[in-house]
């Protein structure tokens, strides 16, 4: 198998993360990283090259994919540099803050004939593609309804990062899209939504400008809905996925990790990660934090 030489464009939090886990699969390795703050560290950790220029970055012939990993208003440009010198493209969520940009995108990596991915990690859960395997062979019958709550409290920041401003993230609902687009990976698209919400807590030079508080209603024709609960100004964290059908109902908690499946036969217990150390552990950084 021929090893896949892969560009980090941003390796903050997430895009160093990706790199470590990309180094350790076999047909993988990162080649170049590019980040204006902290690349010199990365590059050496990751025993890779430091690139300083994104056109540079994507025309070396020894990169066949390029992650962009950057804040998400700053998806775009290295998605279209990637995209114009062919290379396949791993964006991070939201790709971006608007629908022309988005279709500006993908209709690039199009023409260009390269793979454009999203880094919708929920649809790669273990619990969601059995949810979605379950669903597929009748088990709960026909999917009624979803709700999920993704809901925390936030404290005052002592600096405010750029996921907190709406032109920079995009908003609460964007930076944290997740359940958004996993209802749909399960309900498919939704042909209606509305949606209430405000910042009803967090006003004031500690805090960004994001919502905290925000309440989607969606409906899919055919008698069936979702309800999407998201927000900071939650003193009773919860964190979790519910798929009612007509036979039965899954539940994915995200918060203390696990997969319930009730139906008439009774209760089953799944993992939500790949063992159950994994799971554990995200109930452990999910209660230390009570952050996602
Ligand atoms: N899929 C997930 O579950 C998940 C989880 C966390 C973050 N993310 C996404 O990953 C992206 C990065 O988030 P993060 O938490 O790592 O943020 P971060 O702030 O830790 O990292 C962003 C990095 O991008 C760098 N950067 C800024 N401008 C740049 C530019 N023009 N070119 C190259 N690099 C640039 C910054 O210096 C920083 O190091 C966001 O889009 C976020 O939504 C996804």
């Amino acid at each position: 198998m021929k090893t896949i030489g892969y560009a980090i464009v941003g390796t903050g939090y997430f895009g160093a993360e990706l790199g470590r886990i990309l180094n350790e699969q076999e047909g993988a390795r990162v080649v170049a990283v590019l980040d204006p703050d902290n690349a010199p560290a990365i590059a050496q950790e990751l025993h890779c090259d430091l690139e300083t220029d994104l056109e540079v970055l994507c025309a070396r012939p020894d990169v066949d994919a390029v992650i962009v990993a950057t804040p998400n208003y700053l998806h775009k440009e290295p998605v279209l540099c990637a995209a114009r010198h062919k290379k396949n493209i791993f964006c991070e969520k939201p790709i971006a803050l608007s629908y022309a940009d988005c279709d500006e995108m993908v209709r690039a990596a199009e023409e260009n004939g390269v793979v454009f991915m999203a880094g919708h990690v929920m649809n790669f859960f273990r619990a969601v593609r059995r949810t979605k395997q379950f669903i597929a062979e009748g088990k709960i019958g026909k999917v009624l309804y979803c709700h999920s709550a993704r809901n925390g409290w936030e404290e005052e920041q002592p600096s405010v990062s750029w996921k907190k401003i709406r032109a920079k993230s995009g908003g609460h609902l964007y930076h944290h899209i997740h359940e958004l687009d996993c209802i749909q990976f399960l309900m498919g698209p939704a042909t209606e939504v509305t949606m209430v919400g405000g910042n009803v807590a967090h006003q004031g030079e500690h805090f960004g400008d994001e919502d905290d508080m925000l309440f989607l209603q969606l409906e899919f024709g055919n008698n069936t809905y979702a309800v999407v609960e998201y927000g900071s100004a939650f003193h009773w964290p919860e964190h979790y996925l519910l798929v009612q059908g007509t036979e039965g109902a899954i539940r994915i908690d995200m918060f203390n990790v696990g997969m319930t499946v009730k139906t008439a036969d009774g209760e089953e217990h799944y993992l939500v990660h790949e063992s159950k150390e994994e799971d554990d552990e995200r109930t452990r950084i999910y209660h230390s934090t009570e952050m996602d």
